[in-house]
This record gives structure tokens, C-alpha cells and sequence, in this order.
């Protein structure tokens, strides 16, 4: 079936809500992807921040198959090696005393069961509110959409669950906040669906002395940031190490390099103890086929040195961009980058970023627009410098295109 043909059938057969897709793809290897007409495509996006790896990578195509071959499911009856392998791994990258993990299979889903967590834990101290931060997205089940703040993904489903109340991303607007009535801050490192915009210098540090202080939880969303992405293991852990860590971290997309997997984890006995046997559940949630993913992605991403690499690659790459013309500066941390144009409109009037994508795609590149102005990469920590160097050396031409679109 031709790719045009493919298209026509899913805009039959798909509920709408992603639009018309921009291309079939049928393989991948390394960072380059290939669609139904043979046209290869360097994969700048990594899935959203997903394809630690990038595709096919040989480790997680063995801890995969070999996975399935022996065990895929069983059910949160039972537990397995694969499991609780994965959950030390990931307390153990956190240095977490005490610490405890929740898995499931989405961003959203974790930040579901921490939103659930940090409710408990407000009903049980007779703590109503819930801060989360303006611009900030968590997901798109109704607890998660409820502590996202953006009005045209919320407001089709109102009355969403109350009491939580969203605040500019300063530290004086968190001062001003943080009271005794306040149950928990849940926040992202690096808001990534906003345009890359990470927290003001201090912001992390500030916001654990204040929910300390007023008996608040520190929730941490690393669903985009976390498993390596800005060169560590954690994005919090820039400015919250050994005694301060966050009580809450919701991880998802690039812990399992392709495999849908979430978890949450907690550090301590109030955020460990908080949700009681029965209050919380999941049929696929840690089973052994996603963690055995998840274990060769994290243990892949040590072997072969990639926190490093994806702070160097980052460092790199930005600072070659930002010398060419028509960008005006970049954004984010690693391999979590958004490119800032110095226009947001083409010659018609329409969005400069959004054109960018487009003339992009025309030239090999999937990337994408999270607003007007910024372009977004997300690639796989494996990518090389020489092929986020063609990028860099593509760049004017296709924002020349775009500019015409
Ligand atoms: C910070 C953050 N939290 C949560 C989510 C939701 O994750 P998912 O799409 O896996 O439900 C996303 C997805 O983009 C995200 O970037």
C-alpha cells in the first residue's frame, strides 16, 4: 500500500485526536528511520524523548526478545528478577535511602499515582491544595490534566478534580505560596511541551526548603527529563543531591528506549508509606517484558557512556547552532534542546517554527515545534556529533524554505 494510501486509511479509520500523521515509517536503526517509500530520515525527536538508543539498538533487541521468549506477563499477583532488578537500579541511580517504586506504563499514568499519592497524603494531614506550575504539562488523564495548565488541552473536559491551584514558575510566586495548607509542588526540571524552558537558576533548591518546611511533598516530573536525557541519570539532581532529594519522581518515555513503561518513585516513609495495600493498581504495570526493556536501556545507556556523551553532544551541538543566522539562542540541557528563531512568522504570516518542521521533514529531518518560534530535538542519546553536524549545516537552507511556507 502506497504511503499516500496509508494516510487516507488512518484519517478513516483513527480517532482524530493526533491530526493527520506526517509520514508511515516502517524501520529504524541508529538514529535514521525509513518510510513505506524508502525515504531515510534523521530522527531528531527519538519519539519524544523516547529512543534512548535510538532504534534497534542490538542490547535492547536481545534483552527484548529474549524476554519474551521466556516470560512476557504474569500479573501484579506475582513479582519477577526483572522487576525488582529494575526498581534497585533505579533507586539505586536516585541514592535513595528508602526509597520505593511504582511501576506503570505511561508519563501520565505515573503522574496519576503521584497525584493520588500526594491527594492521600494531603486528606490524611488535612492538606487541600496542590500547586503545579503554569505551563506545565503532565498528561492527559484527567488527574494528570488536572495539574497541566494549558487552557486548550483542560478546558474540553471541565469540571476536572479541584484543588489545585497553578503558579508562575518564580521563586517569589513560590514563596508567596507555599503555606501549611499546601499538600504538595509537583513540578518539571525542563518544561519540554512548553518550548524547553527549564526552572529559574535555584528553583529546586528553594522549593525543598519550603516544602520541608511547611510538611509539603516535592513531587519532581522527570517523565521527559529523566533516564539520561540531560546528561544524568535525573535532571533534579543539578541542584538536589544527598539529603535532598525530591519526595516524588515520576519517570516514563526514555526508561524503557521504546517500550512503554512508567514508574514513580519515592524517597522516605511519607511519601513510601502514604498509599496503602489496594489504593493503587495496574494489570501491566513492572511486568517482566517492560522491565527487561528497561534494565538493557539504562544498563546500555552505562556501558557505552552515554550521560556523558549526551552532555557533550548537547553542549556541542548548541553552541554551533546558536552562530547561525535566524536562530536566536537555545534552550535546555544534554540532548533536551530547544532552538529559539529569531522570527515567528513566515512570509505569509503563518507560524515560523511549525513551517520549520515541515521544511524539515522535505529535507530529512524529523524534528518538531512546541510553539511559534522554538524548534525542539530530542534524539537519541547514541547520536553522533557528525550527524547533529548535518543539522547544523542543513539549517539556513531549510529556514530559508520555511520562511516561504
Ligand atoms: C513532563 C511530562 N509529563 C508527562 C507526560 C505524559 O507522558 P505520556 O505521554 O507517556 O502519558 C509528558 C509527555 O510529553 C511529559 O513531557
Amino acid at each position: 500500500m502506497t504511503q499516500e494510501r496509508l494516510i487516507t486509511e488512518y484519517a478513516h479509520d483513527m480517532l482524530g485526536v493526533f491530526g493527520q500523521p506526517a509520514l508511515v515509517l516502517v524501520r529504524g536503526s541508529g538514529s535514521r528511520v525509513t518510510d513505506a517509500e524508502g525515504r531515510t530520515y534523521l530522527d531528531l525527536l527519538g519519539g519524544i524523548a523516547v529512543n534512548a538508543l535510538g532504534h534497534a539498538h542490538p542490547a535492547w533487541v536481545r534483552a527484548v526478545s529474549e524476554q519474551a521468549a521466556q516470560l512476557a506477563h504474569v500479573s501484579n499477583f506475582f513479582t519477577t528478577p526483572q522487576q525488582v532488578g529494575l526498581a534497585q537500579r533505579l533507586l539505586g541511580y536516585l541514592g535513595a535511602q528508602d526509597g520505593r517504586v511504582f511501576f506503570c506504563n505511561s508519563g501520565t499514568e505515573a503522574n496519576e499515582a503521584a497525584y493520588k499519592l500526594a491527594r492521600r497524603y494531603g486528606n490524611v494531614r488535612g492538606k487541600g491544595t496542590i500547586l503545579a506550575l503554569e505551563h506545565g504539562f503532565h498528561g492527559r488523564t484527567l488527574g494528570a490534566l488536572a495539574l497541566t495548565h494549558k487552557p486548550a488541552y483542560r478546558e474540553p473536559f471541565e469540571p476536572l478534580p479541584a484543588g489545585i491551584k497553578h503558579i508562575p514558575a518564580t521563586i517569589e510566586a513560590l514563596e508567596e505560596n507555599l503555606s501549611d495548607h499546601v499538600a504538595a509542588l509537583i513540578v518539571e526540571p525542563i518544561q519540554g511541551e512548553a518550548g524547553v524552558l527549564p526552572l529559574p537558576e535555584g528553583y529546586l533548591q528553594r522549593a525543598r526548603e519550603l516544602t520541608r518546611s511547611a510538611g509539603a511533598l516535592l513531587m519532581v516530573d522527570e517523565v521527559q527529563t529523566g533516564m539520561g536525557r540531560t546528561g544524568r541519570w535525573f535532571a533534579h539532581s543539578r541542584e538536589l543531591t544527598g539529603q535532598e532529594l525530591p519526595d516524588v519522581i515520576t519517570l516514563a518515555k526514555g526508561l524503557g528506549g521504546g517500550f512503554p513503561i512508567g514508574a514513580v518513585l519515592t524517597v522516605g516513609p511519607d511519601a513510601g508509606q502514604t498509599l496503602e495495600a489496594g489504593m493503587h493498581g495496574t494489570t501491566f504495570g513492572g511486568n517482566p517484558l517492560a522491565t527487561a526493556a528497561a534494565t538493557a536501556t539504562l544498563q546500555a545507556i552505562e556501558n557505552e557512556g552515554l550521560l556523558e556523551a549526551a552532555s557533550q553532544r548537547g553542549t556541542r551541538f548548541r553552541a554551533a547552532i546558536e552562530q547561525v543566522p535566524g536562530v536566536a539562542t537555545s534552550r535546555g540541557d544534554g540532548l533536551l534542546i530547544g532552538i529559539v528563531l529569531t522570527d515567528s512568522a513566515t512570509e505569509q504570516g503563518n507560524p515560523l517554527a511549525p513551517a520549520f518542521v515541515i521544511a524539515a521533514r522535505s529535507a530529512g529531518f524529523i524534528i518538531n515545534a512546541p510553539d511559534a518560534r522554538t524548534v525542539r530535538i530530542a534524539p537519541a542519546l547514541t547520536i553522533t556529533d557528525q550527524e547533529l553536524a548535518e543539522f547544523t549545516a542543513e539549517f539556513p537552507i531549510i529556514l530559508a524554505q520555511a520562511r516561504k511556507l
